[in-house]
């Protein structure tokens, strides 16, 4: 190929070759990825112009130069910069119609696709005529857009429905969920997929047919994505060819929606009626309203919120430990952990380090119970291959890391043990005097206790400074958090090991100092007291959990003690007592409760019942009957049941900062976030405070206080903080 470069933009280098094919790489210099900037939007209209007029090339190919990525979408912090509507809506009408000048082009177009194709990327990828993409396991498209609280704002709303039709469509837009290149390919969305080693060559070729307007492409026909739709059955045709059956299929969505996402997110709403819009009314009247959506949408606290999340989790990822003079730690090497205990926790624990290409060796009491953390593995690889995400010998590559035991042979080498024994102050001990006698001076001892001071169980050491807190939450491979407590005593690296593990299982980490219940726990504990409270003072299992999924919480509180089991409820409401009892105290009915043999879902004796599975959830009524009231509950509103709560959850993330145990609000609200499913749109306990300002919420503590029960007592940093006039994040 001889090369005529015209021009070397930053971002964009269009290459002519002698064929007439015009191939237009985007290599953001300095980026790990690609994202639409305005940078990138500007030197794309500089192309687009130049083509627009341009004789000597007869097609065009565009993809990526980076090796693992094509567009990650558009660039967040250009729009978290978006202070009006009107501002939002011209930054996506500009969008619009740069799209719609790249799809209007006089020659052929031709996308390649490698990698994240995400947002703004897909748009622009929906935009050009014929899409190609590797079949890399990494090739994911996606419109993402509802995550962060908006919508597709560059034409994604209109042409995908009319691409791959209304209800594959929705299924994107309203989820973001990722879609690989063969489901890809099978929904029409992407025409071919081809390895990633042929994807440029075969562009081209297919570009140099396309010029030639002929249908000699090798052996894959080109045809209109749209034409080729993926196989549906003859219901969904109907639904989706016909007025009324779109208009059914718009109820159905609409309803679906409020049941799943409530009223908290407007973003799903208003991509539902731009793509219901897209039938029936003009290409241009569709972006139109696709862009006065997207101004909408840009300016709500909601978007703000999951942005400045999007941002923190960004930032955290690329974060290692510092140390007192704030030089980061480099981790130690991780070749073999040791997992004690192959529960529920320490088989989903082992499963996720094999998972990564760790090798992992788990011990418990006896072979019995030491191969269920095997059949945990078994069926999480097993369901992996079911849904064709792994091939069957990379499920055997992973059980082979495994390997289980009753004894402590083997885990001499290991330089990580992780132990998830029963939450037992002097079992625990007990293990880690065990397992030290046997391992390594370096070897690093981390517990998953869910409640136990870490220095408490250190007490049992002879190396304390290698023990470390990393707990995680129950299912360990969906749950997202890791939160890892460090004691006085903790060495640097072993901090900084932990929390490269974390980040190498795939989760959000964050790091807290050492206290009974850490920082999540703590917080929980605090609401949980409550809970029960309210409880016993006559408010229905229902009306509790009713009060808080209003509220934005995804499981009830009484549910979730059901999911728990009483019996970790209770123990951990011990330890927090014997902790903080002064303040939080616990009625004496709850202890009845308690005791009473109910543990919850595990022995389908809850607050709920779950005798039938397929039945919809119902209370247990025989839960109330040795409680005030009896089956006679009250009437307590669902606004002051849930000030009650989150108020005493709020109160106490505070006093957890003022204690030094969380090291940043930030910190504070990913942990509420993605370990205990407080509200995202609310920003976390500490964002949320700032929203309401802080005076108002200690106003509130102040009335709750006087209300109901001295616990309500305002956190010293709030009383402060109100005072001066601060904020958390001061106004960021
Ligand atoms: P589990 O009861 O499912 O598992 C505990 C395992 O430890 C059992 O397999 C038991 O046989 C084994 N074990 C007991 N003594 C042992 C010994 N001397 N040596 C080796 N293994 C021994 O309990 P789960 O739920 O896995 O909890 C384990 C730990 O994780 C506890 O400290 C708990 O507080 C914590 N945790 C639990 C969470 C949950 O949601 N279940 C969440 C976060 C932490």
């Amino acid at each position: 190929m001889t090369t005529d470069t015209i021009e070397a933009p930053r971002i964009t280098n269009l290459e002519i070759g002698a064929d007439g094919v015009g191939v237009l790489t985007i290599d953001a210099p300095g980026e790990k990825v690609n994202t639409l900037s305005a940078a990138l939007s500007a030197e794309m209209q500089e192309v687009i112009e130049r083509l627009e007029t341009s004789t000597d090339v007869k097609a065009l190919v565009l993809l990526s130069g980076k090796s693992d990525g094509f567009i990650a979408g558009a660039d967040v912090k250009m729009l978290a910069r978006v202070r009006t509507a009107e501002d939002g809506e011209r930054i996506s009408r500009e969008g619009s119609a740069l799209l719609c000048r790249l799809e209007n082009l006089p020659m052929p177009t031709v996308v390649a696709i490698h990698g994240a194709c995400l947002g703004g990327g897909l748009e622009v990828a929906l935009a050009c005529r014929y899409r190609l993409a590797s079949n890399d396991p990494s090739t994911q498209l996606a419109l993402p857009e509802v995550q962060l609280g908006l919508l597709p704002g560059a034409g994604g709303t209109q042409r995908l429905p009319r691409l791959v039709g209304m209800q594959a469509a929705l299924d994107m837009i309203l989820t973001g969920k990722r879609v690989r290149a063969d489901r890809a390919r099978k929904m029409g969305l992407v025409h071919e997929v081809v390895p990633r080693e042929v994807l440029r060559e075969r562009a081209c070729q297919v570009a140099r047919a396309l010029a030639r307007a002929t249908q000699d492409l090798g052996h894959i026909p080109i045809q209109p994505a749209s034409e080729k739709r993926p196989a549906v059955s003859v219901g969904q045709l109907v639904l989706q060819a016909t007025m009324p059956g779109r208009a059914m299929m718009y109820r159905q969505v609409k309803k679906s929606l409020q049941k799943k996402v409530g009223s908290h997110y407007p973003a799903p709403y208003l991509a539902l009626e731009a793509v219901y819009y897209s039938r029936g009314h003009a290409f241009q009247e569709g972006l139109d309203i696709e862009s006065r959506f997207f101004g909408q949408l840009a300016v709500s606290e909601v978007a703000r919120n999951l942005m400045r999340l999007f941002f923190a989790t960004t930032a955290m990822k690329g974060e290692g430990w510092k140390d007192r003079e704030g030089h980061v730690v480099p981790p130690l090497p991780v070749e073999k952990v040791g997992v004690l205990g192959g529960g529920l926790m320490g088989g989903g624990i082992a499963t996720l380090l094999a998972d990564k290409g760790v090798r992992v060796r788990v011990k418990d009491r006896d072979m019995e119970s030491a191969s269920k953390a095997a059949g945990y593995a078994a069926k999480y690889f097993g369901d992996k291959v079911k849904k064709r995400h792994i091939r069957p010998y990379q499920k055997d590559m992973a059980m082979g890391l495994l390997s289980v035991t009753d004894q402590y042979t083997g885990f001499g080498t290991s330089n990580l043990l992780i132990e998830a024994v029963f939450e037992d102050l002097s079992l625990k001990q007990r293990v880690l005097r065990d397992v030290e006698a046997v391992t390594g001076p370096d070897t690093i001892f981390a517990s998953n206790t869910s409640s136990l001071p870490i220095a408490q169980i250190a007490q049992a050491s002879s190396r304390p400074q290698n023990v470390v807190g990393m707990h995680f939450f129950s299912p360990v491979e969906k749950m997202p958090l890791l939160e890892v407590i460090v004691t006085d005593k903790t060495a640097d690296p072993v901090v900084a090991t932990a929390l490269a593990i974390g980040k190498k299982m795939g989760k959000q980490v964050i790091v807290v100092r050492d206290g009974p219940g850490f920082y999540t726990t703590r917080a929980l504990a605090a609401m949980m007291n409550e809970t029960i409270k309210v409880f016993v003072e006559g408010a229905s299992v229902e009306a509790i959990d009713r009060a808080m999924r209003d509220f934005g919480f995804p499981v009830g509180p009484m549910a979730l003690i059901d999911e728990v089991g009483f019996d970790v409820a209770s123990k951990v409401i011990h330890v927090i007592l014997d902790a903080f009892g002064n303040r939080m105290q616990t009625p004496d009915e709850a202890f009845l409760l308690f005791g009473s043999g109910r543990l919850g879902r595990k022995n389908k004796q809850g607050f709920y019942l779950y005798e039938d599975a397929k039945k919809k959830k119902e209370v247990d009524p025989t839960v109330y009957d040795q409680m005030p009231y009896g089956r006679d509950r009250r009437e307590i509103p669902a606004k002051l049941i849930s000030d009650r709560l989150s108020y005493a959850f709020m109160n106490e993330a505070a006093m957890i900062l003022e204690d030094g145990i969380l090291l940043s609000p930030r910190d504070g609200d990913i942990g509420a976030i993605f370990g205990l499913g407080f509200p995202p749109f609310l920003g976390g306990p500490f964002r949320y405070m700032d929203t309401v300002g802080i005076p108002q919420v200690v106003a509130r503590l102040r009335e709750l206080k006087e209300q109901c029960s001295r616990s309500f007592e305002p956190a010293g940093i709030l009383v402060k903080m109100a005072e001066e006039g601060r904020t958390f994040y001061n106004g960021r």
